[in-house]
């Protein structure tokens, strides 16, 4: 016999956690303020791009173990065990975070709290929150402090949100460990199957708990800022990134995953995630401890202008009057997700220079079209390089590392092209005629 779980928040997180807490059996109410998304939901559709996870969705929705509704009421009296999976955006004009949406599903919740239960935050936070709602909890709940809060960060990633959701490398439960409730007992309970496997279970005191998703996601944007650093060197001393990571890859303790230089790192994640860590180490006097932090993130951006200097540069000096086809728009593959998307942030800064600009992705084409309604979006690769003057691969989708120059050939204008992700085999271009960049490539 299952849990009883609400999950509030039906994005990429919380629609992703509710669909895999009943496919791990549970039974699930799903809550959001967006009608409009909760209808999709509830008849098996997801919102969004992410492989798989409509299956899972529909198969649970189908057999009722999953269910979607508005009602806090409803939420409160189905289940004892809460997750919040909203969005904590950057603020705007600031490095912070926005706790908004994080505050309204707790300052809602809390008070048709009558029974003993747990909120598990999953949301990313700054190391800080989860005591503030803990604290907000208990003071707000009919039920005081038989209400507890913990957090159990998420590590998914997009594109591979149902496989990392099922099948974590390993689960965080930060508990308030001046009251140890029952939350590592549900928490145990929730994910039993997950812990059966052997996916290691670390359990911690909250503000260490906040703190490892937000050193995580520091790392792994450090590590590609890194490769991009030594990109820049190697441009200067006319070496290849991509050889240099293979090579130092080799070492265990370096390893070659994430090690992939090009247009740097985007999405609705990374960077306002960094941002906001530096923010919070400033408010507590650490501020200098993340100084590095800016530079990992000036690293980063510059990626977005030498994309767009090494296009005028191959165009000639000049991309007035130049056609340049963009092939992504999403900020990786596997995804039609386009915050922080470099490579329409590319696209942006071309078309600003004097260029034409067409635009293709094999999923991100509507949320582009939305946020970007400026450029000019074509409707498949070949119409995206019709006429081109530079050819750009902004995004490594599956479909544009198996083009065959050739069948471009009669399309573009000039065969030129440049890999904005290092993904495509250089030898093939230039043997078939073209003049490939890549970057940081010999
Ligand atoms: C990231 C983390 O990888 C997840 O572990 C985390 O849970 C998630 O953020 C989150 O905080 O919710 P995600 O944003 O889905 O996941 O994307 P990543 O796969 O991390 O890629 C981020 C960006 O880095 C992409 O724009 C990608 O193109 C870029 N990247 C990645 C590189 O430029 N080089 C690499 O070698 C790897």
């Amino acid at each position: 016999m299952g849990c009883r779980i609400a999950v509030f928040g039906t994005g990429y997180l919380g629609a992703t956690h509710a669909a895999c807490m009943a496919e791990l059996g549970h039974e699930v109410i799903g809550v959001d303020v967006d009608t409009a998304k909760l209808e999709k939901l509830a008849a098996g559709e997801v919102p969004f791009y992410e492989p798989g996870l409509a299956e899972v969705l529909k198969a649970n929705v189908d057999s009722g173990r999953v269910r979607f509704t508005t009602s806090y009421e409803t939420a409160a009296e189905f289940a004892d065990i809460h997750f919040i999976g909203v969005a904590t955006p950057q603020k705007r004009g600031e490095f912070a975070a926005d706790l908004t949406y994080v505050d309204s599903v707790v300052t809602k919740l809390a008070p048709l709290l009558t029974r003993p239960s747990v909120i598990f935050g999953k949301s990313t936070v700054p190391v800080g929150t989860a005591a503030r709602l803990s604290e907000m909890v208990r003071r707000l709940a009919p039920v005081g402090n038989a209400a507890e809060v913990a957090w159990n960060p998420e590590f998914l990633r997009e594109g591979f949100a149902v496989q990392d959701t099922l099948h974590p490398d390993r689960i965080v439960l930060g508990v308030d460990t001046d009251r140890r409730g029952r939350a590592e007992e549900v928490a145990r309970e929730v994910y039993s199957d997950i812990i059966a496997e052997g996916v290691p279970f670390v359990i911690t005191d909250l503000e260490t708990s906040e703190l490892v998703k937000t050193a995580a996601n520091a790392f792994l944007a450090t590590k590609i800022s890194f490769i991009n650093a030594m990109a820049e060197v190697c441009e200067a001393a006319g070496a290849d990134v991509s050889e240099l990571a293979d090579a130092i890859g080799y070492d265990a303790r370096i390893g070659r995953r994430f090690l992939n230089a090009g247009i740097g790192f985007g999405g609705g994640c990374l960077p306002k995630d960094i941002r906001a860590f530096m923010a919070r180490a400033g408010e507590l006097g650490a501020n200098q401890a993340l100084t590095f932090l800016r530079e990992v993130d000036s690293i980063n951006m510059r990626r977005r202008t030498k994309m767009m200097e090494m296009t005028r540069e191959i165009a000639g000096g000049s991309l007035i009057g130049a056609r340049v086809a963009v092939l992504g728009a999403a900020f990786k593959p596997d995804s039609d997700d386009i915050r922080d998307s470099p490579a329409l942030n590319i696209a942006g800064q071309i078309q600003l220079q004097g260029a034409s600009v067409a635009v293709y992705d094999p999923k991100a084409m509507e949320n582009s079209r939305k946020l970007f309604p400026t450029l000019d979006y074509a409707s498949d690769v070949n119409e995206a390089c019709s006429g081109a003057d530079v050819t750009l691969v902004l995004t490594e989708w599956d479909e544009f590392r198996r083009l065959n120059p050739a069948d471009l050939d009669p399309i573009v204008r000039a065969r030129r092209i440049i890999d904005g992700r290092n993904c495509l085999d250089q030898a093939k271009w230039r043997s078939s005629g073209w003049e490939y960049r890549g970057m940081g490539r010999r």
